[in-house]
């Protein structure tokens, strides 16, 4: 019988997630198929059931990351951590929740150990990020509103820095978690190139945005000779890893990024 997974989020009108996991299946001759089903705020509770009943497993993305824990009958540690659940498996009626987005950006950094890691934002995306690389790495943390990045720097045992031309100097890693860049506000960049110019030589820069490709921020990491990392990098692993729990898959990450590059290259 055809297994059937979906996204659940709203809106989803831009996911590729359904063209990226339907791509994987096809190519691996999987009889699965991979849809979008748009949950609107509040209406979560609702659905559980016809998700238990109809789905295999599915991704949870913006606004249900966080509500859709109270469902679950068991959570990994990172979920658990982060207190976000991206991705369930539905296995004899139960929901399992995973975080995949954590490992995946550790993944996407090469998993870094012993790095000084400069996150931009505070809000929900941030705080996985910084929950998945508080363990080996040092975090500091700025924010626009100075008062989330405290709170948040207090819980991953980070800091909160108030300038980041100041606080990039001695760091290794940028990372980007702020919705600034994305389309259609492609003009936009979270660190200017001022601030990136304090920087060592061999600092890496990370977006978590993967459209545009490349962002603004990532525009100016390059032309001052930093290497940088897409947002697609990302997004594929978590991809990737979510295939891995439902059906002990491990798709071509090479394949993956093409399929998502050629999309958004479309557009
Ligand atoms: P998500 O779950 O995607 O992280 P969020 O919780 O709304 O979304 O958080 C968005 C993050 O982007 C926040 O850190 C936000 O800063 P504030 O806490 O000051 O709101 C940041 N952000 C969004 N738009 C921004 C902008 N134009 N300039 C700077 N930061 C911005």
């Amino acid at each position: 019988m055809k297994k059937k997974f979906a996204v659940i989020g709203y809106p989803l009108t831009h996911s590729l997630s359904p063209l990226l996991h339907n791509s994987v299946f096809k190519k691996l001759r999987k009889n699965c198929m991979y849809s979008a089903v748009e949950i609107k705020p509040g209406e979560l509770e609702k659905k559980v059931d016809y998700l238990k009943k109809n789905y295999s497993g599915f991704n949870v993305t913006i606004p249900h990351k966080i509500a859709i824990l109270g469902y679950m009958g068991q959570t990994d540690d990172d979920a658990k951590k982060i207190g976000a659940v991206n991705t369930v498996l539905v296995e004899n009626g139960k929901l399992m929740g995973y975080n995949t987005d954590a490992p995946a950006l550790r993944e996407a950094l090469g998993n870094p150990h012993g790095k000084k890691i400069l996150v931009l934002g505070a809000g929900g995306a941030a705080r996985a990020a910084a929950f998945a690389l508080s363990k080996r790495n040092s975090i500091r943390i700025y924010n626009r509103t100075k008062e989330r990045a405290e709170e948040l720097a207090k819980e991953t045992g980070g800091s909160a820095v108030e300038r980041i031309g100041d606080a990039i100097k001695d760091c290794d890693i940028l990372l980007n978690t702020t919705s600034v860049g994305m389309h259609p506000n492609t003009g936009e960049s979270p660190a200017s190139t001022k601030d990136l110019m304090n920087a060592k030589k061999n600092l890496v820069v990370c977006d978590i945005v993967y459209n545009p490709i490349k962002t603004k921020l990532l525009a100016i990491a390059e032309q001052l000779g930093y290497r940088t990392i897409s947002g697609v990098e990302m997004f594929v692993r978590q991809a990737a890893l979510s295939e891995k729990i439902w059906l002990g898959i491990e798709p071509d990450i090479k394949f993956m990024r093409e399929t998502v590059v050629k999309e958004l290259e479309k557009k």
